[in-house]
C-alpha cells in the first residue's frame, strides 16, 4: 500500500476523534503531513528492533513491521523464537538495545516512565495462564482493572456487566476463578483486558491451555473484539487456530522474522 493511500485512509476515517476535512483536490493528496499520517495510521510500528538478554544470541533480531489500525496479526514460531519478547517490546515491559517501537503514533522508547501508565491503558493484555486474582470474584476481577485507573463507581457498575455480557459470562459474576472452567477463566481475562476499550489487545498464547473446541470459542470472541476496531496481536504456536482464522501471519525463527504474509497459514 502506498503512502498516499495510507494518508487518505487516515484522513477519511479520522483517528481517535481527530477528523480532518476531506481534501477536494487530487485524490489521495494528504492534507496532513505524510509522516504524521503514516505514524497514526500504523497502530504499531517496529523499526529494526533488536533485543538481547545478557550476552546470549538476540531474542529478537532486526525486526521491522507495521500493524495498521484494526488489523489482526498472528506471531508464530516455535517455543523460544521471540514471540513473547516481541509482545513485551510493544508495551515497554522490555526495551530494545537497537531500533524503535512506535505505538499509536508515539515512540515508546523515548517515553518518560511517568507516561507508561497512560500507554498501558491503550493496550489490554491476555495471557496463556489467565492471571486472574484468585480471591476476587469474576465481577471484582474485571472491576479491578477500572478501579486502578480511577474510574468512578457508577462507570464500573455500568461497564463491567456490559463486558461480561459480551464475553458470555452474564450470571457468573459472583463466582471465583476456581469455580470456572479454563475457557471461562480466559473469558474473564479477556473481559478484564477489554473493559476499558483499549486500542490494542496483546494476547500471548491465549488458547495454549485450552482444548480445541474451547479455544475455538475464545478465537470467536477475539475475532468479535477485532471487529469493533481493536487492533490485535496474538502470539501462538497453535497451527489449527492460525489456519482457521486466515489472518496476517508474522513468523519468527530464533528471533528473526522469516515470513510476513497476509491471510496466511501456519506452515
Ligand atoms: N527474561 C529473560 N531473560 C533471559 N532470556 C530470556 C528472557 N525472556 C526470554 N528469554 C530468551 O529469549 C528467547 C525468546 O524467548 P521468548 O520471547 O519467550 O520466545 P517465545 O515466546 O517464542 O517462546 C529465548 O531464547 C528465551 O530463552
Ligand atoms: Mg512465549
Amino acid at each position: 500500500m502506498g503512502t498516499l493511500t495510507a494518508s487518505w485512509r487516515v484522513t477519511s476515517v479520522g483517528v481517535e476523534g481527530r477528523q480532518s476535512k476531506p481534501h477536494k483536490g487530487f485524490r489521495g493528496a494528504p492534507p496532513i503531513p505524510a509522516l504524521v499520517a503514516r505514524l497514526v495510521y500504523f497502530m504499531i510500528r517496529l523499526e529494526n528492533v533488536s533485543k538481547m538478554y545478557g550476552s546470549e544470541l538476540p531474542a529478537v533480531r532486526d525486526a521491522s513491521f507495521d500493524v495498521p489500525k484494526g488489523e489482526f496479526v498472528f506471531l508464530v514460531g516455535p517455543s523460544g523464537s521471540g514471540k513473547s519478547t516481541l509482545l513485551r517490546l510493544m508495551n515497554r515491559q522490555e526495551r530494545p538495545e537497537r531500533g524503535n517501537v512506535w505505538v499509536a503514533g508515539r515512540n515508546i522508547n523515548e517515553m518518560a516512565n511517568s507516561q507508561i501508565p497512560h500507554l498501558r491503558r491503550t493496550m489490554g493484555n491476555v495471557f496463556q495462564d489467565y492471571k486472574l486474582l484468585p480471591n476476587k470474584t469474576v465481577f471484582e476481577n474485571v472491576a479491578f482493572a477500572l478501579e486502578v485507573i480511577g474510574k468512578p463507581k457508577h462507570v464500573i457498575g455500568q461497564q463491567v456487566p456490559q463486558v461480561l455480557d459480551l464475553v458470555g459470562l452474564s450470571g457468573k459474576e459472583d463466582r471465583f476463578p476456581h469455580q470456572l472452567s479454563g475457557g471461562e477463566q480466559q473469558r474473564v481475562s479477556i473481559a478484564r483486558a477489554f473493559v476499558n476499550r483499549p486500542l490494542i489487545l496483546l494476547a500471548d498464547e491465549p488458547t495454549g491451555n485450552l482444548d480445541p473446541a474451547t479455544g475455538e470459542g475464545i478465537m470467536g470472541l477475539l475475532d468479535a473484539i477485532n471487529r469493533t476496531g481493536t487492533t490485535i496481536v496474538m502470539a501462538t504456536h497453535d497451527h489449527r487456530v492460525v489456519n482457521a482464522m486466515r489472518r496476517r501471519v508474522i513468523q519468527l525463527d530464533r528471533g528473526v522474522i522469516v515470513r510476513d504474509q497476509e491471510r496466511g497459514v501456519y506452515e
